[in-house]
């Protein structure tokens, strides 16, 4: 694919959440594939939302930011109050992927199959345990599975609702979905091929996917686990969801799967997935044969096609 030297592209990344360090090397990244195409690219660290003051509005942007403002929609929303096109959901639809209990909601009311789940808005508020353990308790609007906790018996309960409420002031109690775990990558309304995710422990956790101290994990695009049928159905609930949760451009549906019976349940979509060249979203794409410059891109064209009618 060419690249348009007359389009003046700003990759925006850092930012301000926990994040910062995974979105730097995503955002350096997205810079330097559409560099290497010849594209009139710049790339600018975000720390506060004010300075989104300084784009021009006949720039596209392409927001690779994770958590904080960049994924939980306000800077989708200044973007669209200064009529400037960006690559990625809008951000109604980034403020509810960004929440949990909001994602499961929607997902529910459509009949798409989610984690049974109860919402808590305070540490002291009694509910009924209408399901047995394990449980998983977490933080509603969190991310890197930080304040996250299995839950295996009533002791482990209190010090998992108190550890979840010190990064939120919502917590998620949800049943633990016992099977293997999948991230479906969404390109332009499509759904790429899962990658399926192999870690030493129970969950998909902070180690499981930086520091490794428990052991390696795995990816595999294709899946190993699934029969073409599956890979098919999973296919069709991750467009399902992306469509319920209006996700725009590019994203990720994360899907676990119980792989003898088939039942799957969706576990949350993230609007602004890690790019680097070798995250899962470019690795699906490489398996249909887009490159990582050419999915870059991509995602400048899918904003650009927004520009006019604005
Ligand atoms: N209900 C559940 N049943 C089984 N496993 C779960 C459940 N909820 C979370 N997990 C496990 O914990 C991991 C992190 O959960 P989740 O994705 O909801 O949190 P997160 O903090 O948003 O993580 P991240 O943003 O890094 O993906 C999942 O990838 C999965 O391995
Ligand atoms: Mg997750």
């Amino acid at each position: 694919m060419a690249s348009d030297v007359e389009t003046k592209i700003v990759v925006l990344y850092g930012g301000n959440s926990s994040e910062r360090e995974i979105s730097l090397t995503s955002g350096k990244a997205v810079f330097e594939a559409l560099k290497s195409t010849g594209a009139n690219v710049r790339l600018q660290d975000i720390k506060a939302l004010q300075e989104v003051e300084s784009i021009a509005t006949d720039e596209i942007v392409l927001p690779i930011l994770h958590g904080g403002f960049g994924e939980n929609g306000e800077l989708q929303k200044a973007l669209e109050d200064r009529g400037i096109a960006y690559a990625g959901s809008n951000s109604e639809a980034c403020a509810i992927m960004m929440n949990k209990p909001q994602t499961n909601a929607r997902l529910a009311a459509q009949k798409l199959p989610v984690p049974t789940g109860i919402t808590l808005t305070s540490p002291d508020q009694p509910f009924e345990p209408i399901f047995p353990f394990p449980w998983i308790v977490k933080p509603a609007n969190g991310g890197s599975t930080v304040g996250l906790t299995l839950v295996e018996e009533a002791l482990q309960l209190k010090p998992a609702i108190q550890e979840a409420f010190s990064v939120d002031n919502e917590v998620l109690i949800e049943r633990f979905f016992e099977g293997k775990e999948f991230s479906v990558s969404i390109l332009n309304d499509e759904a790429l091929l899962p990658v399926e995710i192999q870690y030493p422990d129970k969950l998909y956790d902070y180690d499981a996917k930086y520091t490794h101290q428990g052991g390696e994990t795995h990816y595999h695009c294709p899946p190993i686990s699934l029969s073409d049928d599956q890979i098919k159905s999973m296919q069709t609930l991750a467009k399902l969801a992306a469509s319920v949760l209006q996700l725009r451009d590019f994203g990720r549906v994360d899907i676990l799967c119980d792989t003898e019976t088939s039942i799957m349940c969706v576990l949350e979509a993230n609007n602004l997935p890690g790019m680097t060249s070798d995250s899962l979203l470019p690795k699906a794409a490489k398996q249909t044969g887009i490159s990582f410059p050419d999915l870059c891109l991509q995602l400048v064209e899918m904003a650009q096609s927004r520009q006019e009618v604005l």
